[in-house]
């Protein structure tokens, strides 16, 4: 069993991101109830230095779909999603959704033919994950549909996860006194999702 993590914890509080807490506790949480678990994890590092796709990369990386050359290095990202069996992406809430690294990884692990392919009656999915969780902390309260869940809600679909969950902890920047409650209080429902098969 795998776990994979994207962890798109980029943040100026450093080892205190809040968003990190959310994925720490759920991590945690899914290793102690799934000791088999093997975590893969990609970094900040990795997502930052994610080039968005140009003319010239697409028509690369199309020549090589046409060809079904899925070892290319191109599709390492989409690989490695599709062979998770359990993946929890975690990201602060940034102008509405999460940070640009975040959604240019979107577009290395949207491959057509990998993670997904089309039929007459439209997408379907292709990757093996029962599960995605999606972490992510706010400084405003959460507002109904908000956009980064909606869309790893809508990615889920496309690549044929059948469960999707997430935690907002919200409200964080506007009251610093209550800050350590909400956010207690989101570790505590990313624990028990992590608890959970
Ligand atoms: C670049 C940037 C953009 C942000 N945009 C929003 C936003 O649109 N809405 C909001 O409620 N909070 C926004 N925030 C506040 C963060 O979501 C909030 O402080 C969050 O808890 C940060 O998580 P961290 O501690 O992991 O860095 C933004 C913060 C930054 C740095």
């Amino acid at each position: 069993m795998k776990l994979l993590i994207v962890d798109c914890c980029i943040s100026q509080r450093g080892k205190d991101s809040r968003t990190r807490q959310l994925l720490r506790a759920f991590q945690e949480a899914f290793c102690r109830t799934h000791p088999e678990a093997e975590v893969e994890t990609v970094s900040p590092q990795t997502l930052l230095a994610l080039r968005p796709f140009d003319p010239a990369a697409l028509d690369e990386r199309d020549a090589l779909a046409s060809v079904q050359a899925w070892d290319a290095p191109v599709f390492a990202l989409a690989r490695q999603f599709r062979a998770a069996d359990a993946v929890a992406v975690a990201a602060p809430f940034w102008d509405l959704s999460f940070p640009a690294a975040l959604r240019t990884y979107i577009e290395y692990i949207s491959a057509n033919g990998l993670t997904y392919h089309y039929e007459a009656d439209g997408c379907h999915g292709d990757c093996r994950a029962q599960r995605l969780v999606y972490l992510t902390s706010g400084g405003d309260v959460e507002r109904e549909d908000s956009l980064g869940v909606l869309y790893w809600r809508q990615l889920c679909a496309m690549f044929g996860i059948e469960r999707f969950d997430y935690v907002f902890a919200g409200g964080l920047d506007l009251d610093p006194a209550g800050a350590p409650v909400l956010l207690e209080s989101a570790c505590a429902l990313a624990r028990t999702l992590g608890e959970e098969n």
